[in-house]
């Protein structure tokens, strides 16, 4: 080997050094990335909408404006429970808190159980029950007459889901809220309600659009008959 190879290759070496250097941070940097957007809620809701895309039934979290209008028609005074069906990430769950409706007498219904393990973390003072929403009445442990069920905010995907869960979901509704009482529901759906029986035993009270929501929604909130 020429006398003076080991200086000569000098370079070479501290090149090979940083380019190692700099593949071992990209390595890193992309592995924290990846594992931000896998945490992310808009990541971890398109993964549930992969698994599961008729349950879940949107390919994107709903914007807070969305879940500021569904929590607007809450009132934050009752002494009732407050009952939010298909939380996914959580965005509303943050509106109703936002709102003032207190941690205690919020009851968050969800299935998917990567949702459920998120919104444990995200809220760790809310009473996140895992389950179906067709069995609302079981998970909150009441039954009619002892039901004090103030508004129920839903989320849930009424056109994609099983026909036989949305009848059973919506016979709790109308079991669980009392007379006067708001069920508030958001649809992509334009005209008419998401589903036939939505307004059985309730009176329209409002109907709002949407529009920053991907894509826009409308925000239809009913009232339980007398
Ligand atoms: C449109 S996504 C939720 C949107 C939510 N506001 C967000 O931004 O993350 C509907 C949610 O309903 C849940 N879901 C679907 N069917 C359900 C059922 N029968 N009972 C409880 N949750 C259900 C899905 O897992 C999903 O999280």
């Amino acid at each position: 080997m020429p006398k003076n190879a080991g200086v000569a290759l000098l370079p070479l070496i501290e090149g090979l050094r940083a380019v190692g250097a700099v593949g071992l941070r990209y390595a890193a940097d992309s592995r924290r990335v990846a594992g931000a957007i896998r945490a992310a809620p808009a990541g971890l809701f398109l993964r549930e909408w992969l698994e599961a895309p008729a349950g879940v039934g949107a390919v994107w979290p709903s914007s807070e404006r969305l879940a500021r209008s569904m929590a607007a028609r809450v009132d934050p005074q009752g002494a009732g429970l407050v009952v939010e069906l298909g939380a996914g990430t959580g965005v509303v769950t943050q509106a109703l808190l936002d709102r003032g409706v207190p941690a205690e007498r919020l009851r968050v219904v969800e299935c998917a159980p990567a949702f459920v393990h998120h919104l444990r973390r995200r809220f760790p003072g809310v009473t996140i029950l895992q389950g179906d929403a067709a069995r609302l009445s079981d998970m909150l442990g009441v039954d009619a007459a002892g039901a004090a069920v103030d508004a129920i905010v839903s989320s849930l995907p009424l056109r994609s889901l099983d026909p036989d869960i949305v009848s059973a979901v919506l016979d709790q509704c109308r079991t669980l809220l009392r007379p006067g009482c708001p069920l508030i529901q958001f649809t992509y759906v334009w005209r008419g309600l998401p589903v036939a029986g939505l307004s059985d035993g309730f009176v329209s009270r409002s109907d709002q659009a949407v529009w920053a929501n991907l894509p826009p929604a409308r925000v239809i909130a009913l009232e339980r008959a007398a």
